[in-house]
């Protein structure tokens, strides 16, 4: 275990019964508010996993207190996938289950350029379908995955076997 996940691992919260009773729900919160911990993230996805990257696609919401950050420090674009009906212009949409609902995201058709190599940076990979929905709507734009990046990775939801050929990185694993 390295130092960077230690110093993530310390600063989750599990919160149980949340959002609904038997989910375990896994709380941020306090990893965002440690200056340290906060910069060390960005900093690990920003100058390693986005090396390289044209775009940092964020995904709303919790995506997005990553996401920005990260794309400002890498010295690249931010585009954010929202959800549908709050984007301006034209939009491509997915739509896809959740671990509880479902939901449907959208990009503005415009945001990626064919070629442009794109890191889509999320909080948590769960279940795997808003990263799926993420990765098609990207190629969808023409552009390519140049990776899917999120602070942590719930294992035992098995999101990774969902990825359509993208190998996920996590900065922990539980
Ligand atoms: C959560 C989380 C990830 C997604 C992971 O977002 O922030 O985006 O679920 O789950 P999955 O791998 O099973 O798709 P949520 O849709 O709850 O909304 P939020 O980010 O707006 O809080
Ligand atoms: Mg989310």
């Amino acid at each position: 275990v390295s130092e960077l996940s230690e110093l993530i691992l310390g600063r989750i919260r599990d919160i149980p019964d949340y959002p609904q009773p038997g989910i375990l729900f896994k709380d941020i919160t306090p990893l965002l508010a440690d200056a340290e911990a906060f910069k060390a993230v960005v900093d690990e996805l920003a100058l390693v996993h986005a090396a390289g990257a044209d775009k940092i696609v964020g995904i709303e919401a919790r995506g997005f207190i990553l996401a920005a950050p990260v794309a400002y420090r890498a010295g690249a674009g931010f585009v954010p996938m929202r959800k549908k009906g709050k984007l301006p212009a034209e939009t491509l949409e997915e739509t896809y289950d959740l671990e509880y609902g479902s939901a449907t995201i959208e990009m503005h058709r415009d945001a990626l350029s064919p070629g442009d190599r794109v890191l889509i940076v999320d909080d948590v990979l769960a279940t795997g379908g808003t990263a799926r929905a993420a990765v098609e709507l990207v190629r969808r734009a023409g552009a390519e995955v140049a990776g899917i990046s999120v602070l942590m990775e719930l294992s035992f939801l098995s999101g990774r076997d969902r990825l359509d050929g993208v190998e996920p990185r996590a900065l922990v694993t539980v």
